[in-house]
């Protein structure tokens, strides 16, 4: 299976995504990676990750971290307890977790040390550009007011953002850049890709939807959209 296109799937706290409901929503995205040969990676509560990283073959990240090393400190989700508990990376930064810079860059400075894959959030191409320099092992743009919207997507209201964060992050690293809030359809992941997302963090078209794997066909059927039209193009400029 490619790595990219991905499709990050945050369960957040809601009670679709805890305990057996979190196991059966990660089943059913398990079929439907291997049915759709797509890369699906789950984003999950700390205190899920053990169960859910046993239930699946997906690949389970932490929606939180905490830089402090192993030692005496109390309450403290740290890279080495996720990692024997079966994570394989970390959210880092999410704007409903945000985290000042020195603690980001000390988070994927830790994680890369073990072996853990980062996701660093970012509201805008500014703060992508400076975390660029961390190289994470992705970085996701995801305007904060658009998240959880029922209406709106970044790729529909705000595509220059997904643009210029992919421009920001380029011209400095090779980070790939993801985009999310608001994506629920096969027209976001479409624009999201031509705009240069090699992927898209999601959550609640996902989670709260009654049929999560008809949600993700669809983003299957605007990357491949994407994909054809890119083809296309290249094949027309190698004409000419
Ligand atoms: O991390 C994903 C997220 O914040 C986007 O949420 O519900 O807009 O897909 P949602």
């Amino acid at each position: 299976m490619e790595p990219f296109p991905v499709i990050i799937v945050n369960f957040k706290n809601y009670p679709q995504s805890i305990g057996e409901s979190g196991k059966a929503l990660a089943k059913i995205l398990e079929r439907a990676a291997e049915e759709l040969r797509i890369n699906i990676i789950l984003a999950v509560s700390p205190v899920e990750v053990h169960a859910i990283s046993e239930a699946v073959s997906l690949d389970v990240f932490s929606e939180h971290v905490d830089h402090d090393g192993q030692g005496a400190h109390t309450g403290k989700i740290t890279p080495e307890d996720l990692l024997a508990n079966g994570a394989r990376g970390v959210l880092i930064n999410h704007s409903e977790d945000p985290e000042h810079l020195n603690v980001i860059e000390e988070a994927v400075r830790a994680c890369r040390a073990l072996g853990l894959q980062t996701i660093v959030c970012v509201p805008d191409a500014e703060q992508a550009a400076t975390v660029a320099p961390f190289r994470p092992d992705f970085i996701a743009v995801e305007p904060p007011e658009l998240i959880s919207s029922e209406v709106a997507s970044i790729a529909t209201a705000r595509p220059e953002l997904i643009q210029d964060t992919v421009e920001a992050v380029s011209s400095i690293t090779e980070v790939p850049v993801l985009c999310g809030a608001g994506v629920k359809s096969a027209l976001d992941t479409r624009i999201s890709f031509e705009l240069g997302a090699q992927g898209i963090l999601v959550a609640s078209a996902v989670v709260k939807s009654p049929d999560p794997a008809t949600v993700i066909k669809d983003f299957v059927v605007g990357f491949a959209l994407a994909l054809e039209a890119r083809e296309h193009a290249e094949d027309e400029e190698a004409d000419e």
